[in-house]
């Protein structure tokens, strides 16, 4: 990813955020990406007072794509960021999630050191896939 690239990314996943619904935990997520035709899409986390259903930013985002483009999404590059200002990498099941639409993806977020990029099969190796 060019520094341009990421920072639009962050930028969205940034407006995004200040759209989350998180009276639980107080964590606003805003995510966003790239696809590989260079449409981009974002999304917040939503939750929930039965907990448990609360929807991570980034399948906000992805759901939303899949919901408007139909099921053939490819993700180039994903930012992920908070209000809290601390490090936070995608949870387990989004990582899953990113790797379905995005076996090559970039994976962009926060962490102690500064804005870190890694490869979405760094970040879950050996992902799960029919074949
Ligand atoms: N959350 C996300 O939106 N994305 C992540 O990658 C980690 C966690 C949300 C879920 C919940 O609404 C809040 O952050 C606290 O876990």
């Amino acid at each position: 990813m060019s520094n341009k690239q990421s920072q639009r990314l962050v930028r969205a996943a940034q407006k995004a955020m200040k759209h989350a619904y998180a009276p639980y935990s107080q964590f606003r997520v805003g995510a966003a990406f790239l696809t590989s035709k260079g449409e981009l899409f974002s999304g917040c986390n939503v939750e929930n007072a039965s907990y448990g259903l609360s929807n991570c930013a980034e399948r906000t985002a992805i759901f939303a794509a899949i919901a408007q483009l139909g099921p053939k999404l490819n993700i180039r590059a994903v930012a992920v960021v908070n209000d809290q200002g601390v490090p936070s990498s995608p949870c387990g099941a989004c990582r899953q999630v990113i790797y379905e639409f995005g076996p090559d993806a970039t994976v962009i977020f926060p962490t102690a050191k500064g804005w870190k990029e890694s490869h979405i099969t760094e970040l879950l190796p050996e992902g799960f896939r029919f074949k």
